[in-house]
């Protein structure tokens, strides 16, 4: 396997102490708990309460402010304690925000995380091993019988759908402008982007470049989401809708027109291998010489961070117990050896695209 230089540190060698990796463990133990809480305390505001006071806050006066009962606030103030959110003043016992607190306050990808996890994947999660031994995404039954979570996303309860849009979106918006510069730095007027959702990217592309224009390749579905949510934008009359199920292999990519690139953002984590080599295969065919297929993934092997390949990593499992059981975050051997097989050439690799860490594999025929 190869690693990005910072992560080959991390995840080779053991680098913890004794005590620092009997502690991990017991916070992976009581993971459930130690994520409810810090949960809650987001919910009720008392992060937030303890940020904003001056000195801290006694466990009473934080019951009175959330209406919460004193065992309730008890309970989180002591599991909290014990986790590190939150700290204590043994003078005064007046509780204040700790460094990982402040984190969970305020980083936002964090609380996008937080919501994704435990609307989304939370009791799905319970049935990881169903899944993973059925190579069928087990916990989806929460919401509904739909094969994959993608047939099923314009029905999800409201909730779930918010931190589902809100995870994805966060996570490929931050990565916009960086891949509009590297999309349009050539001559290109005409895009193809597959699963292209609910138009944001087609939006921004528009806005952009006034001569472009984009189609958008999607389940019939999310291509009424998506009129909805681009109608009355500017440079709407550019953008053109193309309903189809990629998992269906007889249905072929539009040939209407030539597209000067294909753009495939955050969408082939959503197929397995077998059902990427189809897709890229069926990409190559309305491709020719001067096409360029655009592939902007989140390969968790090429991350600065080892924190962001371990939420990578992780997100992999909300594929396999919720999205369809059978994909995952790749990593770049297998997405190089992917787009091979498809008889396609990597011209080059655009890294650290955006605040998710994303990279764009730009393809040839
Ligand atoms: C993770 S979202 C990515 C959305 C967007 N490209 C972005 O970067 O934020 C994956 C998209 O692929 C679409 N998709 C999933 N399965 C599909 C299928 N079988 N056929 C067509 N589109 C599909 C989903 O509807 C969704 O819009």
């Amino acid at each position: 396997m190869q690693l990005f230089e910072p992560l080959k540190q991390q995840f080779s060698k053991d680098n913890y102490r004794a005590s620092e990796a009997q502690s991990l463990a017991y916070l992976i133990a009581f993971g459930p708990s130690v994520f409810q809480t810090a949960r809650l305390m987001l919910k009720y505001g008392i992060f937030r309460m303890l940020e904003e006071s001056e000195n801290g806050l006694t466990q009473h006066e934080i019951a009175m402010h959330t209406g919460l009962s004193e065992y309730a606030a008890k309970c989180l103030l002591e599991s909290s304690l014990t986790t590190g959110t939150v700290l204590i003043n043994l003078d005064n016992n007046c509780y204040t925000l700790s460094k990982v607190g402040w984190f969970l306050l305020n980083d936002q990808m964090l609380r996008v995380d937080i919501d994704f996890n435990h609307d989304v994947n939370y009791q799905g999660w319970f049935d990881l091993d169903k899944s993973l031994e059925n190579g069928r995404p087990e916990g989806l039954k929460h919401f509904g019988n739909w094969p994959t979570i993608y047939e099923g996303l314009s029905q999800l309860p409201p909730q779930v759908q918010n931190s589902w849009f809100a995870f994805d979106h966060f996570y490929s918006d931050n990565s916009f402008d960086d891949a509009l510069k590297i999309i349009f730095s050539g001559d290109a007027k005409t895009l193809l982007d597959v699963g292209g959702n609910t138009g944001r990217f087609a939006l921004r592309v528009v806005e952009y470049n006034k001569d472009a224009h984009i189609t958008i390749c999607d389940l019939p579905q999310q291509l009424d989401m998506m009129r909805k949510n681009i109608a009355g934008h500017d440079g709407a009359e550019r953008i053109s809708g193309y309903g189809m199920n990629l998992l269906d292999h007889e249905q072929q990519f539009p040939t209407k027109r030539h597209y000067d690139i294909i753009w495939m953002s955050q969408f082939l984590d959503c197929f397995s291998e077998l059902q990427i080599v189809d897709i890229l295969e069926r990409a190559a065919k309305i491709m020719d010489k001067d096409s360029r297929l655009f592939i902007m993934e989140t390969l968790w092997d090429r991350q600065k961070y080892p924190t962001a390949a371990f939420a990578l990593t992780q997100t992999s499992l909300y594929f396999t117990a919720l999205a369809n059981g059978n994909s995952k975050m790749y990593n770049t051997d297998d997405m190089t050896r992917l787009i091979r097989q498809a008889n396609l050439q990597i011209e080059t690799i655009h890294d650290n695209i955006g605040r998710g860490g994303h990279s764009i594999i730009v393809c040839k025929k």
